[in-house]
This record gives C-alpha cells, structure tokens and sequence, in this order.
C-alpha cells in the first residue's frame, strides 16, 4: 500500500470534522459546548460518550477510550492507522498520490486478483437467481432450505444459492460474458480438464458464499442435496490468489460488530450453525468451516474481542477438536471457554429446538472456562484411579503452560489448585517444566529442559517505577494543558535584590528538566516533552490541539485523557481544593513545581534503592572501598532528597 505524505495526513486531520464521521456512527446531542451520545462500544443506556467539536477529540467514559477522529474509527472499525486515514481522505475527497508507479508485475497481479473477485462475485449473483428464478432451483434447492427452516431474510442475507445440475450451466454463462476460463479454473468454480474439457465444479449443491471481512465472495462451500454417504457432504472451493482458508472465517463478515458489542465470539463447527444462530438472533458467531481452527483464524478474531467460546458438538470428534482449539486460544494469549451441546446436537439442530431465549439461557448456563471443561471430560474417561488422575491434572497444567502472561497462568495455577486441592507449589514446578519442554520443542533444542527459572522480580521493584511514573504523567499532563501559559517565578539578582522573572510554562519545566539532564522513562511523556522543546527551540508553543493531530496514537490518547478529565473536573477544582485564595500565576508555578520536584524525588529515590539492591545482592563480593563509596553516595542522595521534600512541603503549604 502506498506510503501516505505527511503533508497529506495533515490534510486529512484538518479537513476531517469529527463530529461529523462520528455522527455517522452514533446519535450525538448538543450538551453545552459538546456533543454527547450512546457510547457505540457499549450497551449502555445512559449517554456517557462525549464529543468535542472545539478540540476535536472524543472520550468514551463507559470504556475509557478516547481521541481524535482517527482514532475513533481504529477503535470502531478496527482499522490500522493508514486504514483510518484513508477512509477519511476519501469521505473528504482528498486524493492520496501514488508514492511510485506500480510496476507491471503489480498490475498484473492486481487485475488477476480483481478478476477473480468479479468472477466469485457473478458466480455468487448467478447460484443466487438459480435458486430463486428457476424452476430446478426452486423445487430442489429452495425447498431445502426452506425445510431446514431458514427464513427469506436469512437466505438473503447469506446470499446462499444453487448451482445447477448440469455440467456447465455456470461456465457456459461466465463464457458468455466474457470471463476468462483460465480464472474460472483458479477459483474453482470450474473444473478443466482441458480447453475443451470442462465442467462446473459444484453441480446440484446448494452454494454457501464465503465473504473477507470486508463482504467480498472469497468462495463458497457446496453441499450435496443426496444422503448417499459415498459423496462428500461438502465441497469447498480451493485456495487461490484471493482465498487462504487458514486466515477466513466464515460468517465474520457479519458478525463482527457483534462481536466487538459482546466481547465475545462464539466459534462453531459448520455454515449451516453460523446461519442457524445467527437466525436466532445469537449474532457473535463464526466458524472454520471446512479446515481445522488455525491460529491465523484466531488472530483474525483477536482484532475484535480477546474472548472465544468454542460450541461444539458434544460427541468425540467434537471433544477433540474443542481441546485443539483450546491449546491453539489460550497460546495467542486469548481468554477461552467451552459450551457442550446434548449428545447428538449441534449448534444448528439445537437452535431450532428452542426458542430464542431458551437458547441464550443454555449457552449463558452451560459456559465453562475451559479448567472445568477439560477436568469434566477427562474425569468421566479416567474415573477415581488415582495415577490416572495425576495424568489428568498435568494434562491441564499443559493447556495452562501455553499461556503467554506469567501473571494469567497463576491465576489459573491457583484455580486448578482450589479445585484439585494440589498445592501451588507442586503446579508451578510443574508449568516450568513443560514450559521448558515446549520452548525445547519450538527451538528444537533438548537443552533447554536444564536452564535455570527465571526468578520472580520482587514487588519492591514494581512499587519504585510506579513513582515516577506518576509523576511523569502529571508533568506531561501539565505540559500539554498550560505549555504556554505566563508564569512568573521571584529570583535574587546578582546584587541580591528580588526580581520577577517572566516566561512560560514550557519553558520553566524544560528549564528545570534540563538542569539536571532529566528525561521522562515513558516513551509518551518523553515524546511530548522532545516535541515541545524543539518547537520552543523555533519559538512556538504547542497547544494540546497540536498534539490531539499527531500520528502517535498513544500520545492522541494520553492528550485526550487529560484535555476531557480536564473539563470534567475544573469547574468544582476551585471549591475542593480551595486553590482561588492565592492569585492565578501563583496556583500555576506551584502546580509546575509541585510535580517538577516531586518527580525528581522520586528519581532520586530510585538512584538510592539501586544501591540498596546492589549492596544487598553484592555485599560479600564488593571490596570495601567500593561499599564505602557507595554508601557515601547514598548519603548525598539522602540530603538531596530531603532538600526537594522540604521545597515540595512548602510549595504545597
Ligand atoms: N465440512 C467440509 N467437508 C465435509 C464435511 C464438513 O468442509 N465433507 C465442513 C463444512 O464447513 C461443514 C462443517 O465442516 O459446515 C461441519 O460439518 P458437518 O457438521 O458435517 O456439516 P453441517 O454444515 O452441520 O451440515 P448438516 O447440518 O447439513 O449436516
Ligand atoms: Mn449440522
């Protein structure tokens, strides 16, 4: 995809009105001087989603997301940055210029792509008229479905259709339109022999059209109307230059705003459970039909919910294949839990058992997380043989091992723990273990079973960074709300007479970081703290409208975070906080102060627990003068650091 000109993004971000391309999203209603409405990332009944056309920027405050125009449609549509801005330029009719002409190869490959698109596309048109327009069509095809209980909305909707019985009802027609055979073949719905010797691939199968994310027809899967267990039940189109079948689900195209609306995706086995579900009013819903779950699949879903519920069948093959898909969720990282329909049922026959809310009430009861699930399966093969039941145990800590976070795997640890009654300690070595063993088996090396744990880091640690942290935060939010604000701050001249020095906000904290060559850890707050010292270096100062533009989704965020708790809070700020009583420029010098020493005690503080630490891991190796030296140093920070409380206590009285 071509590269995007920066002259072009600035463009785009100064012609797009947010509340405009929101507005084609959600209800938005004048609340003073913004816009509020139903947030659309969830059900909630009371408007808390709030649009600002003056800074134009968007804060949801049920799900805490926020920022600029761009951002609202990657979080949304779950576009990628440049997905974003390309909608926006051609909503706004800006035209992104080539960065390079395509070379031949290019085009050639992408006018093959688009011929096989517009291939499936009249195929799917023609499979569609064929079951609703002709006689063949509508005595066999439509019937069957109409038996299986599919409504016309649904059969619409799906755009399912029937491919004569006939050897080349399709590509006689495809022929006729000018379609190339040789395309035909690539996409499988004809069969060639050769230039003589063809014929339509599906013949007398009522057609399920496979569609990308986007809605285009990738391919179809054809199923036989006969019960002859000789012919296969399903035929599927092969892969192609447009058709990978490991990173498509069926049904996505349709299911995903539901998806995102529920947080959850409910997985199942075949075309004709999507289509009855989703009848059913249970719209999350996908399927790998035709290949066994891949975890490029299960990537796709990650862009719009980290939560999967396999429903499968409740006999063998289906156990199975719910156990595969378990391991494959759990190892992207993904949250996974298992719904078990009666012996004999799937998804599909058992929604058209039961009414809608009977439905709903079975899957909502018969959710397990998968430690449950798999402990209930492998108890009824195992029984109360106790060696058996170890087998059982580590044979869950298996699935748990494949977790990538340390922390989620020891909330699971100690489920398993509770409900087996096995202590923590035991589970852990062995996750080590198999961990050890896994990472073996993907670098191919036996060695790895001997390399020591990594120790646990110690909380002191985590408590430290969380400091400065804050502190950062607060001065990049100061930064970004008053950088150009007047400030005026007494100093002794060389006489030792009292002046008044006036300058800006930015400047004073770039001052005061800079002489004592302090940096923000964060790479946010760093960024913003970089940008608006070389801006300052041109003489400009940066307003937040400056950075709610930027291409830095995190910085976008952060500034919308801050603007939007801003406005919430300022008003009854005064009243709380009884800060009005001193004069304007006062309440800001200390409120820059404030942070700016109250982070650099928090960096000193780190410099003393490094030597703390190290002192404490070393003390046996260390010669003695380097112990002397350190402790020295210590001393110095200690004096330093009770200088800034002091400052920081009397700024703050
Ligand atoms: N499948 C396939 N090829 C087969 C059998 C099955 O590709 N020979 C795929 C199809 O995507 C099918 C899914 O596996 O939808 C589940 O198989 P199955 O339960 O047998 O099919 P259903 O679609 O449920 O068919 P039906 O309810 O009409 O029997
Ligand atoms: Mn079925």
């Amino acid at each position: 995809m071509a590269h995007i000109p920066p002259h072009i993004v600035d463009d785009i971000m100064q012609t797009a009105r947010i509340e405009e391309v929101i507005g084609d999203f959600v209800q938005l209603k004048r609340a003073g001087a913004n816009l509020k409405g139903l947030s659309p990332f969830t059900d909630e009944k009371t408007p808390s989603f709030v649009v600002s056309p003056a800074k134009q920027i968007f804060k949801c405050f049920s799900t805490g997301k926020g920022g600029n125009v761009a951002s609202f449609l990657m979080e949304k549509e779950h576009y990628s940055y440049p997905e974003a801005l390309r909608w926006l330029a051609e909503k706004y009719g800006i035209v992104i210029p080539e960065d390079r002409p395509a070379t031949p190869e290019e085009i050639e490959r992408r006018s093959e792509r688009e011929s096989l698109h517009i291939i499936n596309e009249f195929a799917a048109e023609h499979f569609k008229n064929n079951l609703h327009n002709t006689d063949e069509g509508k005595r066999i095809a439509l019937s069957y479905f109409q038996e299986r209980g599919y409504r016309p909305d649904i059969i619409e909707k799906f755009q399912l259709g029937y491919s004569i019985n006939k050897s080349d009802d399709f590509t006689a027609a495809a022929l006729a339109k000018g379609y190339k055979l040789e395309f035909m073949g690539k996409v499988g719905v004809t069969k060639i022999k050769d230039d003589n010797n063809y014929f339509d691939f599906f013949r007398g199968r009522v057609m399920f059209p496979i569609h990308s994310v986007t809605g285009r027809v990738l391919g179809f899967g054809g199923r036989t109307l006969f019960t002859d267990k000789k012919i296969a039940k399903y035929f599927n189109s092969p892969e192609s230059t447009i058709y990978n079948k490991s990173e498509i689900l069926y049904g996505l195209h349709f299911s995903k705003g539901d998806i995102i609306k529920y947080d959850n995706c409910l997985l199942c086995e075949g075309y004709t459970d999507v289509i009855s579900m989703y009848q059913a009013g249970i719209q999350n819903v996908v399927s790998s039909s035709g290949t066994s779950l891949t975890k490029e699949q299960i990537r796709l879903v990650k862009r719009y919910t980290k939560n999967i519920t396999i429903l499968y069948d409740g006999d063998n093959a289906g156990i199975k294949a719910s156990f595969r898909g378990i391991d494959l969720i759990l190892q992207e990282g993904m949250n996974v839990k298992v719904v078990l329909f009666p012996d004999g049922e799937d998804p599909d026959s058992y929604s058209k058992s039961v009414s809608t809310s009977e439905l709903e009430s079975y899957i909502e009861e018969h959710t397990q997380d998968f430690i449950s699930f798999k402990a209930e399966i492998l108890l009824k093969e195992h029984g109360d043989d106790p060696i058996k039941r170890a087998s059982l145990i580590k044979e869950i800590v298996q699935s748990v091992s494949l977790i990538p976070d340390q922390i989620t795997r020891n909330v699971y640890m100690q489920t398993i723990s509770d409900r087996f009654d096995i202590s923590e300690n035991i589970l852990s070595n062995e996750i080590i273990h198999q961990r050890q063993d896994h990472i073996a088996k993907t670098h191919n090396a036996p060695e790895f079973r001997n390399v020591p744990v990594e120790k646990p880091k110690k909380p002191l640690e985590l408590k430290k960074e969380i400091g400065i942290e804050i502190t950062e935060r607060d001065i990049a939010r100061i930064l970004v709300l008053y950088g150009p604000n007047a400030v005026s701050l007494d100093q002794l001249d060389e006489d030792g007479k009292k002046i008044i020095i006036e300058t800006s906000v930015a400047e004073l904290i770039c001052h005061e970081l800079d002489v004592d060559e302090l940096y923000f850890e964060n790479p946010i707050y760093n960024k913003i703290h970089q940008t608006v010292k070389e801006k300052l270096d041109e003489k400009i100062f940066l307003k937040s409208s400056a950075f709610t533009r930027m291409n830095e989704q995190e910085i976008v965020r952060f500034v919308t975070e801050v603007e939007m708790d801003h406005q919430e809070i300022s008003h009854n700020w005064a009243t709380k906080h009884n800060i009005f009583t001193k004069s304007e420029k006062d309440k800001i010098y200390q409120a820059v102060m404030g942070s700016i020493y109250a982070f650099k005690s928090a960096k000193i503080e780190q410099q003393i627990r490094k030597i703390q630490q190290e002192l404490k891991e070393n003390e046996q190796e260390l010669p003695t003068e380097v112990i002397i030296d350190m402790l020295s140093e210590q001393q110095i920070l200690e004096n330093i650091k009770m200088a800034f409380s002091d400052k920081l206590g009397r700024i703050i009285l």
